[in-house]
């Protein structure tokens, strides 16, 4: 039998068990302990997941010696000082996005990794879509033509009450962006990794509509707030943008803009993008993940649905079912954390990966402090890459 990668899970709230179910459902890894907060929510979580070793400090999973890969699912500021220690400890990465709170600190993991020769990872699963890597494809191979726009926006409406609440609202947990970083960054991964194209400059207008929101007075996991009572609420101002506009300049003399929005009603997890070209132009939708539309002037419109029979052979390699047996969110993580295995099974670590690595969630950082400096001095900002 093939052997398994090892991995440890620190931090099971909404994501951590997400990735515990992706790292399965590839075959080629086995989830051999977790860690969160402390011992008594560790053993609970290891309990209802089914995992053999908990740790109520993650350091401890750290130094666990069968863990061979640690997928890192805390709140953004733990990423830094997690990561650091995993990999300092000679452990591979898979971070959740964004890499870091700060750019100081993914420049000093991108550096870290880069000198231990760990594999490493940002779970940017978006672009995991088998549509996203047709997509790509179609770009690579000039069926799309000169790109002249990109536009599109991520909507959500999770934040849509002053009573949701969130450790994403605290900058000292979540950094000094949050509708940006938090989705903006999935939206910039998916369409630079699509069209090829680099942000150069950005243009941006930010807006907070809950000026105050009601913090709970007791630890909430994210999406459980509509749980609390009124008087278990505190009322706290909220400094971190609710939605945010920006204008791009690409490297090319591509244009684009886009929008993300958390106070957005209706629009529950919405990844939208258009990208339009001198051949085509292809649309796509994450609340309809399996067809692309691909628009034309002079004939009839075409939506290609996801069927790996009539996709390309590097995209057909993120779909496990045929035509007509949907593929979503949760085959995502599965596709990237396959990739990822395998590229460690492999040992071939000189060659370059196709999962977004700790370099795509260092760009994201950079790309993020020029958004949020351009929102500040309200003029053009260079992203300097
Ligand atoms: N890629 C995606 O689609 C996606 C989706 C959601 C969240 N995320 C990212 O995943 C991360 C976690 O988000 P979430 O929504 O799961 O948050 P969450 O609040 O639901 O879960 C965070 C978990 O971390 C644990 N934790 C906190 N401090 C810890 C510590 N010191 N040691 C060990 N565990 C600790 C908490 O107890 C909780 O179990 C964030 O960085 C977020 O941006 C990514």
């Amino acid at each position: 039998m093939a052997r398994t990668i090892k991995a440890g899970v620190i931090g099971t709230g909404f994501i951590g068990p997400i990735h515990i179910e992706a790292i399965r459902r590839t075959f080629l890894g086995e989830v051999v302990a977790l860690a969160d907060i402390n011992d008594t929510v560790a053993a609970q979580k290891a309990a209802q997941y089914g995992v053999p070793r908990h740790y109520g400090d993650y350091r401890n999973l750290l130094k666990d010696p069968e863990v061979e890969v640690v997928h890192i699912c805390t709140p953004n500021n733990l990423h830094y000082t997690m990561t650091k220690e995993a990999l300092l400890a000679g452990k591979h990465v898979v971070c959740e996005k964004p890499l870091t709170a700060t750019l100081r600190e993914a420049e000093e993991l991108l550096e870290l990794a880069d000198k231990a020769g760990l594999a490493n990872a940002v779970h940017f699963n978006v672009r995991y879509y088998p549509l996203i890597r047709e997509a790509r494809t179609m770009v690579q191979k000039g069926a799309v033509g000169q790109i002249y726009s990109v536009q599109g926006s991520y909507l959500q409406d999770w934040l849509y009450h002053d009573t949701d609440y969130s450790w994403r609202l605290e900058p000292e947990m979540s950094g000094e962006s949050r509708a940006i970083a938090d989705i903006g960054s999935h939206w910039f991964d998916l369409t630079q990794y699509v069209t090829g194209m680099r942000v150069t400059e950005v243009m941006a207008d930010f807006a907070t509509f809950h000026k105050t929101r009601k913090k709970p007075l007791k630890p909430i996991e994210t999406w459980s707030g509509k749980l609390l009572k009124a008087e278990d609420y505190q009322e706290v101002p909220i400094n971190t943008e609710d939605y945010a506009s920006v204008l791009l300049r690409y490297e090319n003399g591509s244009h684009g803009v886009m929008t993300v929005h958390q106070m957005y009603a209706g629009r529950k997890n919405r990844v939208y993008f258009e990208i339009g070209g001198s051949k085509t132009s292809l649309n796509w939708d994450s609340e309809r993940p399996n067809e692309m539309m691909l628009g034309y002037r002079d004939k009839a419109n075409e939506v290609l649905l996801r069927d790996p029979a009539l996709m390309d052979a590097n995209a057909r390699k993120l779909v496990s079912y045929p035509g007509g047996h949907n593929e979503g969110f949760p085959d995502t993580s599965k596709q990237l954390f396959k990739e990822f295995y395998q590229y460690i099974l492999d040992g071939n670590r000189s060659t370059a990966p196709q999962f977004p690595a700790f370099l795509d969630g260092y760009r994201e950082m950079v790309l993020c402090e020029a958004i949020v400096s351009s929102a500040k001095t309200g003029r053009w900002v260079e992203v300097r890459h």
